[in-house]
């Protein structure tokens, strides 16, 4: 998470370098992530940069930057069926309209996660499979609108996972993300180093380097490094409501984390 945090910050620096307008040599594009052709008569390049999405309409010599979207790229893509895919830090998932040369955001809620890579086939198109940065793949049956691990939907297995869960959607979701996958980037959490995200709480940080008793404490009293997170029982969260979040969160965890728990955790790394 922190590694990710540094990355990204300093893929940035000098994200208030004025909008790159006119097109610029080959030589001056930010560091590539990822590159694709774009099929047509018209044949574009489009490149994916530590800056932003830019395209290139002679073959590489020159290159200009899709407004809106100066951002850490991570990766750019074209589908079975020639739809451009692009994903970039604090927007999302993107989808170019070939017409209008616009992108459109198709998801955003990849909170701490960011892809690498995204593949689809001619014989389903809208089932798409990318890998995030910690190596898991994702899944999406509606052509990127909607994700999901692997391993299929959410499903809470206890009543106390279900009330958990639905206090967390409620209370906890905005800043920790869908599914505990922590807050989005923003420009703001990219460009301020004392900017404190909310980590994710599913198995991907290290929520569950801290025992179920340290959990229940840091939501009950809030966390002394931020008031972001609040001492949620001043909110009406009780011990119980605690412990049933506290389940939820460790749903979310694969058996890895639930037996490497807590000060077990460094034996675990190895
Ligand atoms: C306004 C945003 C916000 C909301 C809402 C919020 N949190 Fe947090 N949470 C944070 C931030 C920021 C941190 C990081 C604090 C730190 O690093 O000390 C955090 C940290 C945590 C941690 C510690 C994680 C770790 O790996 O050490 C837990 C557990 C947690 N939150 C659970 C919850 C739960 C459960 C709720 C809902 C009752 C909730 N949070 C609501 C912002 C929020």
């Amino acid at each position: 998470m922190l590694i990710v945090r540094i990355l990204l910050v300093s893929i940035l620096t000098g994200l208030s370098a004025p909008v790159i307008a006119e097109l610029i040599p080959f030589d001056k594009l930010p560091k590539v992530n990822g590159f694709t052709i774009m099929d047509g008569e018209d044949e574009q390049y489009l490149a994916a940069t530590d800056k932003g999405l830019f395209y290139s309409q002679d073959q590489g010599r020159t290159w200009g930057g899709f407004e809106g979207f100066e951002l850490p790229a991570t990766m750019i893509t074209k589908t079975s069926q020639g739809s451009i895919y692009a994903f970039v830090a604090a927007k999302g998932l993107a989808l170019l309209d070939r017409k209008t040369r616009q992108w459109r955001v198709v998801n955003n809620e990849f909170g701490s996660q960011y892809l690498l890579q995204l593949t689809t086939t001619n014989g389903i198109p809208a089932r798409m499979v990318a890998l995030n940065q910690y190596g898991k793949f994702l899944v999406s049956d509606n052509y990127g609108i909607e994700w999901q691990k692997m391993s299929g939907k959410y499903q809470p297995r206890t009543a106390e996972e279900e009330r958990g869960q639905k206090i967390y959607m409620t209370i906890c979701q905005s800043c920790h993300g869908k599914d505990g996958v922590g807050e989005n980037y923003s420009i703001q959490s990219l460009t301020d180093k004392k900017y404190i995200s909310a980590p994710a709480l599913d198995a991907s940080a290290h929520a569950w380097h801290h025992t179920d008793d340290d959990l229940v404490k840091t939501i009950l009293e809030g966390s002394p490094r931020s008031p972001r997170m609040a001492a949620w029982k001043k909110a009406g969260i009780t011990e119980q409501d605690a412990r049933d979040l506290v389940s939820y969160m460790k749903s979310l965890w694969t058996q890895r984390e639930l037996d490497c728990q807590g000060p077990k955790h460094m034996e675990c790394m190895n």
